[in-house]
């Protein structure tokens, strides 16, 4: 494991290796952020969102936490989506999941680590509304279809923010989408629960989940 020092070694080659490809690039960002995309993503060490999809500092603003949630009172996540939505002006917001999500094995089989219990109830909630498709599941396969019902379930959370309702209200073009992202190959899945318009919410979730099943 690399040591901190290291680590500022590793900033000052990088910065400036960029700056000799592209001597604007730093002054450019410094002087204002323009990206397209707001991402809601696990704090997992390995689903680094620029990285995962090709994407340059200030081309993609990101949100993380445990197991990309969307709770309806968080103000952290509900400043960042108000930020990117009303004076970014993102066109897409991104919830991503992954596979393998250690908070939402952890909520899938009741482990108790402390706080962040309270935190993981919210999966906890997903998977009692989901218990019909995810009953019949080895729990293997059930941990992993908790991961994209979660996800599905952010979607619809995002789009029935305020912030979302209102940017659709004023006719402002806005897409929310659910991805899920595999550990084991680097592959991101869009798990099809795309909603840009406020009467879609549900019609969009049910068929997504129903995707999920065949
Ligand atoms: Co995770």
């Amino acid at each position: 494991m690399p040591t901190p020092a290291q680590l500022l070694e590793n900033n000052r080659r990088w910065a400036e290796s960029v700056a000799r490809d592209d001597a604007d690039f730093f002054p450019t960002l410094a002087a204002q952020q323009q990206p397209g995309f707001f991402w809601i993503g696990c704090a997992d060490s390995r689903v680094p969102a620029n990285q995962i999809v090709g994407l340059a500092p200030g081309e993609v603003f990101v949100h993380r936490n445990v197991a990309n949630l969307v709770v309806h009172t968080d103000l952290n996540c509900l400043s960042a989506l108000q930020y990117a939505v009303e004076v970014l002006q993102v066109g897409h917001v991104i919830v991503c999941g992954h596979y393998g999500c250690g908070g939402v094995c952890a909520a899938w089989e009741g482990a108790r680590f402390g706080l962040i219990d309270n935190w993981l109830r919210h999966i906890e909630d997903v998977a009692e509304r989901h218990m019909d498709v995810l009953r019949p599941l080895e729990p293997r396969h059930a941990q992993n279809r908790l991961c994209e019902l979660n996800v599905i379930e952010q979607v619809r959370n995002v789009a029935r923010t305020t912030i979302v309702q209102d940017a659709w209200g004023r006719g402002q073009e806005l897409a929310i989408h659910g991805w899920i992202y595999a550990l084991d190959d680097g592959r991101l899945r869009d798990l099809e629960v795309t909603v840009s318009a406020l009467g879609e919410i549900d019609q969009r979730a049910q068929a997504a989940v129903r995707a999920l099943s065949d």
